[in-house]
């Protein structure tokens, strides 16, 4: 049984204080825990204030928003995996598009990050997904595979078994444009298939996929009624309490 995740992407967004602000007025609209699972991904610095106002069984678990692939060292402005699990991080979102457009990430040091992730107890969040001019040059499928291919090199089926891929198409991205879902399935399909192809069925059934893009409390249902779909990769529609409460509240379907 696949468990549906909603992970909001806070960006760069909120300072520790503003960070503890939300989380209070999130937790005083959502009480109870939902059946979903649920991450929030505030920026490296306020990590800390936000595992603090959490607390330490809060059924919110908390995630970075990316990570070096080294322990420790000479990298100069970078964060590592046992820095972010000493935070009380257990997700990781790696290879966000606006990561590999800004500041040139490639799929060679993603899939270091993957490995770095896994190695010191993060579950990595891979986010794969095409550009408009990629779509309409009918390559989705060949991009988005490509990524895969690269992000996930060398990982053994126990690896897969914590890592959740996230399909974020670049156009969908900030833009309220999200894909249909008949478009967001589709590619879950082939990303589904690439898995079963390249390790095995059993593999390809357990991995969550996530879809990312301009998801809103008015489009999560009809995204979420395909059993394709595990769950949404949030960014602008999080940073609100009352919308993101609504999308978690959608997210009630158990799927066996
Ligand atoms: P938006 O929901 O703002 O489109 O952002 C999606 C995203 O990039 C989440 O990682």
């Amino acid at each position: 049984m696949r468990r549906l995740l909603i992970v909001g992407n806070w960006k760069m967004n909120k300072t520790a204080s503003e960070a503890v602000a939300f989380i209070r007025a999130f937790q005083e609209r959502m009480s109870a825990s939902p059946h979903a699972e649920v991450v929030i991904a505030p920026p490296f610095t306020a990590l800390e204030s936000a595992r603090n106002t959490l607390g330490p069984s809060s059924w919110i678990s908390l995630g970075a928003q990316d990570v070096h692939w080294e322990t420790k060292g000479a990298f100069t402005g970078e964060v590592s995996a046992p820095m972010l699990r000493e935070l009380g991080c257990r997700y990781v979102i790696v290879g966000h598009s606006e990561r590999r457009t800004f500041f040139g990430e490639r799929d060679e040091n993603i899939q270091k990050k993957v490995l770095a992730s896994l190695r010191h107890g993060l579950s990595p969040i891979l986010c794969v997904g095409e550009s408009m001019a990629e779509r309409e040059a009918g390559q989705t499928e060949s991009v988005v595979t490509a990524q895969l291919s690269g992000g996930l090199a060398g990982l053994t089926k126990q690896d897969l078994a914590t890592v959740t891929i996230a399909y974020e198409p670049i156009w969908a991205i900030g833009t309220g444009q999200s894909a249909t879902t008949e478009q967001a399935v589709a590619v879950h399909r082939s990303i589904r298939l690439f898995i079963e192809t390249s390790w095995d069925s059993k593999t390809a059934s357990a991995i969550r996929i996530l879809y990312g893009g301009s998801v809103t409390p008015k489009n999560i249902e009809s995204l979420l009624a395909s059993d394709a779909i595990d769950g949404a990769l949030v960014g602008g529609a999080c940073l609100i309490p009352e919308s993101f409460v609504t999308i978690i509240l959608f997210a009630q379907i158990q799927r066996v």
